[in-house]
């Protein structure tokens, strides 16, 4: 049985996100009637060299019985292809093969797949339909819903990209059976996350179920996406644009995961691991400076811990960590800002100024 919850972002056409083993079965008939499709329509898969061999047929078996005409583009998987030169050879394979304003763009893939193709269908031919299938957890818990879309420049990460919403989103618990360990725990963080974002009720519920995720039990899975998907709808909801100062809490962990990633070398660390690091560095942040609790971050440290997030055995010199996070798209002028958390369900953003994150951090880096 598919979960399905609602996105009803204002301005934006409601969609519906679907999260259940065997969704990828449904996914052209749900393609069909959630964009209108009526008589023929031309469906474009975009999906990476690891996930095409494992999911690439369902889909496309899919789409042809729901009547769509399907052609497909595979990327090579990882980050490398985020960038101008995959996207330019998509736009052009685009036009080669006749793809006109109404066809469907199907992301099949983790957050990848999901900004590259999301980002195509933001532009091609001033912006055509996508739909988004995500297979990680982090796609499904994350970047498959809210319509964030982007490429990475030479000089950093997602520096170019477009609010897209999706017309639907077809999360299918049973392509995870193949996921990595490191990418089920990257996607945990994000659960993680999620959970000290938005409230006891779920905070607690992740605590007595964090063992069972972590073993990737199916039920406790399915119900953390679904929360995920919730918390998520609803901060876009609020704010989409991520100009409201609400979208931002959905960054808890990134000012110095982003950092940790970026200086141990893109790979090294995944993004969860430093989300996590992140997220422990935060909520010591957050006692001194916003009254968060020692017993908060000694809840977080256990929950973490039992995902499969220890503390990462690394530090950079803190100089070095604050420039990297000054650099961030996500600092303003120069000033560097974190999501703490007062409480779990209760947070701040806060600008530190560089003196009080330079103490931090020197702390961080001799508890090494
Ligand atoms: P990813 O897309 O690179 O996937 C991780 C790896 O898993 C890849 O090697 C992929 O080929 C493989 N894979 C995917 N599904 C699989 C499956 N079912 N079985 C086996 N292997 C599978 O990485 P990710 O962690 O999903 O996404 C990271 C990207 O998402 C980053 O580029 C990040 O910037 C972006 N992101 C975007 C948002 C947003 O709101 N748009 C939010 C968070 C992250
Ligand atoms: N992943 C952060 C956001 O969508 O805003």
């Amino acid at each position: 049985m598919a979960t399905k919850v609602v996105v009803n972002i204002p301005g934006e056409q409601p969609y519906d996100v679907r999260i259940g083993s065997g969704v990828l079965a449904g996914l052209g008939s749900h393609v069909r009637s959630a964009c209108g499709i009526e008589g023929e329509g031309r469906a474009l898969i975009i999906t990476d060299s690891n996930v095409a061999p494992l999911y690439r047929d369902a889909a496309r078996d899919s789409l042809k019985e729901a009547d769509l005409r399907v052609r497909d583009i595979v990327v090579p998987a990882g980050e490398d292809s985020k960038s101008l030169s995959v996207l330019g050879e998509i736009w052009e394979a685009m036009a080669q093969l006749g793809f006109g304003r109404d066809c469907v763009v199907v992301a099949l893939g983790g957050g990848v797949v999901g900004d590259l193709a999301g980002f195509v269908a933001a532009t091609y031919m001033r912006g055509v339909a996508v739909v988004q299938v995500p297979t990680t957890l982090l796609a499904m818990v994350d970047s498959s819903v809210g319509g964030k879309t982007a490429v990475n420049l030479e000089a950093g990460k997602n520096l170019v990209g477009a609010f897209k919403q999706p017309m639907y989103v077809g999360a299918d618990t049973g392509t995870l059976a193949t996921l990595p360990d490191r990418e089920w725990r990257c996607g945990c963080a994000e659960v993680a996350k999620s959970a000290v974002i938005d409230s006891d009720d779920f905070f607690f519920w992740l605590t007595d179920h964090a063992e069972a995720i972590a073993a990737r039990d199916p039920e406790a899975v399915s119900e953390a996406i679904a929360r995920c998907v919730v918390l998520k709808a609803d901060v876009v909801a609020e704010d989409k644009t991520e100009s409201k100062g609400v979208r931002e809490c959905l960054n808890y962990g990134h000012t110095l995961g982003h950092a940790v990633e970026k200086l141990a070398g893109y790979g090294t660390f995944s993004h969860g691991e430093g989300v996590a690091e992140g997220m422990r560095f935060a909520a010591r942040m957050a006692i001194d400076l916003v009254g968060a609790s020692p017993e908060f971050a000694a809840a977080q440290d256990e929950l973490l811990d039992a995902l499969g997030l220890p503390p990462l055995d690394w530090s950079a010199s803190p100089e070095e960590m604050l420039d990297a996070m000054k650099r961030d798209k996500k600092a303003r002028g120069g000033h560097v800002r974190f999501v703490l958390p007062r409480d779990v369900g209760d947070w701040e953003l806060v600008e530190v100024d560089d003196a009080t994150i330079l103490a931090y951090l020197r702390k961080w880096a001799e508890e090494k």
